[in-house]
């Protein structure tokens, strides 16, 4: 977790150190700090809480400090979020930022300790500042090389010294990139965050190391060789990664999904031949002789896959588990399984493990993401990018969809190629398929009477999602988004289990939504849910006769395949929380505790 930023160059480093922190700060953000070199030391400024107060503070003092220095913005794991335990943490003359976990750094800190390093966090992260002074001669890259070699864990390390030409940065099993300017070099732990600066950017890969100055970039591989910097060109729109006169980057996120939903189809339909164009990196005997799915995926990625385990029986013909990455251990898979990994990022911790314990098994692994480049993508055999452009706001929203729109398109594919799904029933699809993003303006524009439902049962203080089908998995997205921005304890159920329990907890004015686009067995639950006093919100079908007969109030969503009714459902859903968050005066891009990529296990 954490974000980390390096910066080298010609202009003053602090205020281009706050800004691309400020980016960052999806990543985490309960304590922040920077180092920058400073009259031929380094100085440093870090507290508990927000950047902006630090960065406030910090110009008070005349904004001190060069044109070299690191930041860090922080989401807690080893020690609370502390003055103390803010990074950087100093060393003698140097100053490290670090993102991950060591995991043996009791052991180390003993070590240090009885060699006579002082320690003033409870952090894992200053043994690392200890190690590489401890191994600091005249080199820092050679004292960086060797710290990291006893280092157990995950890193992106960047390190800067008083008496280093260079900043010298590090990683394993966490994201790192380069911003490569004119005159001035970038690190980040992502690419938004140097958007404003260069679109020239290289990505460390595994094992590598960076050293950074003013005029060059020089980037070491595993063996400590130097090689071609090999930087790509970015060419988002710093739109983008900006909120474009939206009040949240989450509003923004929600009215990208039609824009997200076209450029994740775009060039991929082939509606002459029912099929889709995607390199699944496997030949037709190897498609044809697939024996199950399994899905692997944490927080909202889960949920996008449980609804493919309802789609890829009927489309593929394949049985389809899907996991909880850190409950992937259990897991036994045969060769003759494809994994398909799903993760916005690419860089959740949970899901790399999982992946890298279903590869000893010998199977054919894919990867469903948002970032190219990022980890997951060079440990798979095959990618599926989703295009939705950068998301900034914790709470995963275009991606969500972006990662259905990917799995019916897998699914498709392998139904065609498996010759499961015959020409015309791809076609159909397909065709329906095109139509979403449309239908998904069409729900946006339902935003007048979402915000009013949110802002009358915002203070009721629990909330029910029910839904079947494809429609159970976007019920517990719709509770995930309510806990996560909105702070209100929120189950998602299927609604035919409501009764098995969670019924004990409907009394007179429960807010239940009912995602009711998909069949009519859900109106018999929507009716207990009734008996008892609950009160109804139900997102149904254009022209439903039935569903204004049970629920107090309606939402009409257009009609359409139900299986595509679930990205419909999604975007009602996220306006739902969106609004009673913002009614409850929440932190929505930031929600607290949270971040937006977990590279810790
Ligand atoms: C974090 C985020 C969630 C996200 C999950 C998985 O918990 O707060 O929004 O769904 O990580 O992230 P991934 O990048 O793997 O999809």
């Amino acid at each position: 977790m954490c974000g980390i930023v390096a910066y080298a160059g010609l202009e003053k480093a602090g205020p281009i150190l706050f800004d691309t922190l400020k980016r960052l700060e999806y990543r985490g953000y309960d304590s922040a700090g920077i180092a920058v070199r400073c009259n031929g030391g380094i100085e440093v400024f870090k507290s508990a809480g927000r950047i902006a107060d630090l960065e406030k503070a910090y110009k008070k003092m005349g904004s001190p400090g060069e044109r070299m220095g690191i930041g860090h913005t922080r989401w807690a794991t080893h020690g609370r979020p502390s003055d103390e335990n803010a990074h950087p943490h100093i060393s003698g003359d140097l100053a490290i930022v670090h993102n991950g976990i060591i995991e043996n750094y009791l052991e180390l800190r003993d070590e240090l300790t009885a060699l006579g390093y002082e320690f003033l966090s409870e952090t894992d992260s200053e043994v690392l500042a200890h190690l590489i002074n401890h191994n600091y001669r005249s080199d820092l890259s050679q004292a960086v090389s060797k710290a990291i070699q006893v280092v157990e864990g995950s890193y992106a390390v960047a390190v800067l010294s008083a008496r280093s030409p260079y900043i010298v940065c590090a990683r394993k099993d966490s994201p790192l990139v380069i911003g490569i300017g004119q005159g001035s070099n970038y690190v980040a732990s992502d690419v938004p965050a140097l958007l404003p600066y260069t679109r020239s950017v290289a990505r460390l890969r595994d094992k590598e190391m960076a050293l950074i100055s003013a005029g060059q970039v020089t980037i070491l591989d595993s063996q400590g060789q130097p090689r071609d910097l090999d930087p790509e060109r970015i060419d988002w729109d710093v739109d983008a990664a900006e909120k474009g006169g939206y009040p949240h980057f989450m509003l923004k996120e929600i009215h990208e999904q039609p824009r997200a939903l076209s450029e994740t189809l775009a060039g991929r339909i082939s509606e002459i031949e029912g099929d889709v164009r995607l390199d699944l990196g496997m030949n037709p005997w190897e498609i044809s002789t697939l024996q199950r799915i399994s899905i692997v995926a944490c927080g909202t990625s889960y949920h996008a896959g449980l609804v493919a385990r309802y789609f890829f029986p009927r489309a593929v013909g394949l049985p389809t588990d899907v996991e909880v990455a850190s409950e992937f251990h259990h897991i036994q898979l045969r060769p003759g399984a494809l994994l398909v990994t799903i993760s916005q990022s690419g860089e959740t911790a949970d899901t790399l493990v999982a992946l890298k314990k279903a590869k000893t098994c010998g199977v054919r692994s894919m990867a469903i993401t948002n970032v190219v480049g990022s980890t997951v993508t060079s440990l798979v055999d095959s990618n599926i990018f989703t295009r939705c452009g950068p998301e900034i706001g914790v709470a995963a929203t275009k991606t969500f969809t972006g990662q259905l729109a990917a799995l019916y398109l897998l699914g498709i594919r392998l139904g065609r190629a498996r010759n499961h799904l015959m020409p015309e029933e791809g076609r159909k699809m397909l065709a329906e398929f095109s139509r979403l993003p449309g239908l998904v303006q069409t729900v946006l524009r339902k935003k007048d009477q979402i915000e009013e439902i949110a802002k009358s049962y915002a203070r009721f203080g629990s909330y029910f999602f029910i839904g079947r089908d494809v429609l159970y998995p976007i019920a517990l997205e719709g509770a995930l988004k309510m806990k996560e921005i909105a702070y209100i304890p929120a189950e998602g159920y299927a609604a035919g289990e409501l009764k098995h329990g969670p019924l004990a907890l409907i009394t007179e004015g429960t807010p239940v939504v009912a995602l009711a686009t998909c069949g009519k067995k859900i109106q018999s639950n929507m009716k207990e849910v009734r008996a008892r006093g609950g009160e109804l919100i139900a997102f149904a079908t254009e022209g439903d006769q039935d569903i204004p007969k049970i629920a107090g109030t309606v939402v009409e969503l257009p009609a359409t395949r139900p299986i595509y009714s679930a990205v419909l459902a999604s975007v009602a859903v996220q306006m739902l929380a969106y609004y009673t968050a913002r009614e409850l005066g929440c932190e929505i891009d930031k929600p607290r505790n949270l971040a937006k990529s977990v590279t810790v296990e």
